[in-house]
């Protein structure tokens, strides 16, 4: 049996809402003014607080505010016959489950008091269960119990002591770097550097300056003289990520290191010997590149002695729910909140979901699910999938194929959780368009133009190709957006 508190000024109206809910089920108890209410509604220990914002003696907002003090996973929907946008916005704000306008009430008060007693109810039962894995915050574990993962973890305990390269292959966001950093983490060399380098978030004419380092003169700029990423993580291990971008000039010197152990500074003549293990990943598929002949076959090789291959999160969804513990446990404790955690309907969403970005997708999407819920479990309505903007090509998800690149530009292949990326689409226009109405000196498109370039190179943390797929321009113009925009200082490319 389910209880409903119902609280309303109008007897009339009570009397209707009783007979549309009442069911052999569910009992509704009824009540005029909110303190008699929020006696019932602990008293009775009901399931589901529907109430009237114009109340006395104090107004339903404020019964929402009590109720959810006391229990902050009360499941409590309001109801008004003005609706005014401050009142939903104050409601939803205050964790109401929903807000429905009076005059749509005949048609919608069954239908949003179903559907929030089925919410009560997936989380009583997933209140019940006690998520056991314990996250420290501080630092990044690597989570996975799939076979796949398994035989990840063997191989980094394998490879971490030797010597030797390691590639690491995987789509965007299966957790290259973490793979990396813990070969390095488990190594001999755990007590002196890691120095990540992206080679595709680095100009071609810099990167060489960036990995070994120049002499005071040796070009037009070069002020001082530089030391390179090769002579700071002597000793540790170099991670050089994307290294399916990197030209051609840099790949031979890299060769050297590998072949030779050692290097020169741009414009020095002075032989450098270093000790550096390099781990190497990427999401290209260097066979394919060294084929196009725009990979050096002979570094491919130096390179591919070890490697490890991580596969997308859609062949293997048993990891799903372990990851999304990992993160829920640890959204928490950053946040200070309650233990987050999903309800049976929304794990099965995430476990149906493709993922084409990957872990970082998912922890993404807990992240913004977090700020959406209303209670301390998530369900299916708090969960919003596919905003991230990475798409996959069908023909790709279904082969489970490992080629090239996973990032294609483009909208995300399914909009929010009820459709309605167009409408919000639409209404952002809006909202744009009064912005500039209000402000006349405000330039829309190049204002925009700057914003989605800041917005892309942030969300692809500065690299630059992916950035430019997202944005559907070519890398030669977004680097010269970055330079006319003069935005490099706001989106401290190193
Ligand atoms: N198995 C995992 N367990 C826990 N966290 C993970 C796992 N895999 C990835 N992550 C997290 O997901 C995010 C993305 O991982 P990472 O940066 O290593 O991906 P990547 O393969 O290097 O992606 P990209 O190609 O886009 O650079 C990181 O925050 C990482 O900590
Ligand atoms: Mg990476």
């Amino acid at each position: 049996m389910q209880t409903i508190v119902l609280v309303d000024p109008e007897s009339d109206f009570l009397e209707w809402a009783v007979h549309q809910l009442e069911t052999p089920t569910t009992r509704v108890l009824t009540a005029t003014r909110t303190d008699e209410a929020y006696r019932l509604y602990f008293g009775e220990n009901a399931d589901l607080l529907v109430t009237d914002t114009h109340m006395q003696p104090y107004n339903g907002l404020e019964l929402l505010a009590r109720v959810r003090q006391r229990d902050p996973n009360a499941m409590v929907v309001l109801t008004s016959a003005f609706g005014t946008t401050q009142s939903v916005i104050e409601s939803m704000k205050l964790g109401a489950y929903d807000f429905i306008r009076k005059e749509s009430l005949p048609f919608n008060l069954k239908v949003v008091v179903d559907a929030a007693l089925k919410a009560q109810n997936e989380m009583r039962a997933a209140t019940a269960f006690k998520p056991q894995l314990t996250v420290d915050q501080h630092q990044d574990s690597i989570v996975g119990q799939s076979e796949a993962m398994q035989q990840v973890f063997k191989m980094v305990g394998r490879v971490a002591h030797s010597e030797a390269p390691v590639m690491i292959t995987g789509e965007s966001g299966s957790g290259k770097e973490l793979v990396a950093r813990a070969i390095h983490h488990y190594s001999r060399r755990s007590d002196k550097f890691f120095v990540a380098i992206n080679c595709a978030a680095i100009p071609e004419t810099l990167l060489e300056s960036e990995l070994f380092g120049h002499e005071k003169g040796s070009f037009t700029g070069a002020v001082t003289q530089r030391i390179g990423r090769f002579e700071q993580s002597d000793g540790g291990t170099l991670f050089l990520d994307e290294i399916g971008e990197m030209p051609m000039q840099v790949q031979s010197k890299i060769l050297r290191v590998l072949q030779e152990g050692e290097f020169s500074r741009l414009g020095g003549n002075v032989t450098l010997r270093t000790d550096v293990r390099i781990v190497a990943a990427t999401n290209k598929n260097l066979e394919q590149e060294v084929a196009r002949k725009q990979f050096r076959e002979d570094l491919f090789y130096r390179l591919n002695v070890v490697r490890v291959h991580l596969p997308p999160l859609r062949q293997r969804v048993e990891d799903v729910k372990l990851l999304c513990e990992y993160f829920l446990a640890r959204i928490s404790s950053q946040k200070h909140l309650p233990r987050l955690r999903l309800s049976e309907d929304a794990l099965r969403l995430m476990e149906a979901y493709p993922w084409p970005g990957n872990v970082r997708e998912l922890e993404n999407t807990l992240q913004r699910a977090s700020v959406l819920a209303t209670t301390d479990v998530l369900l299916p309505k708090d969960i919003p999938l596919g905003m991230i903007g990475v798409a996959v090509p069908p023909a790709d998800l279904e082969a489970g194929g490992e080629s090239a690149s996973k990032s294609i530009p483009g909208p995300a292949p399914s909009a929010g959780v009820d459709g309605s990326s167009n409408s919000a689409v639409q209404s952002a226009i809006e909202t744009l368009f009064q912005a500039a109405a209000q402000d006349k000196s405000l330039h829309l498109l190049p204002w925009l133009e700057r914003e989605f370039t800041i917005a892309a190179m942030k969300l692809t943390r500065g690299n630059q190709l992916k950035a430019a797929k997202i944005l559907g321009v070519t890398r030669a113009t977004l680097r010269k957006r970055i330079e006319r925009f003069g935005i490099t200082r706001e989106l401290n490319i190193q």
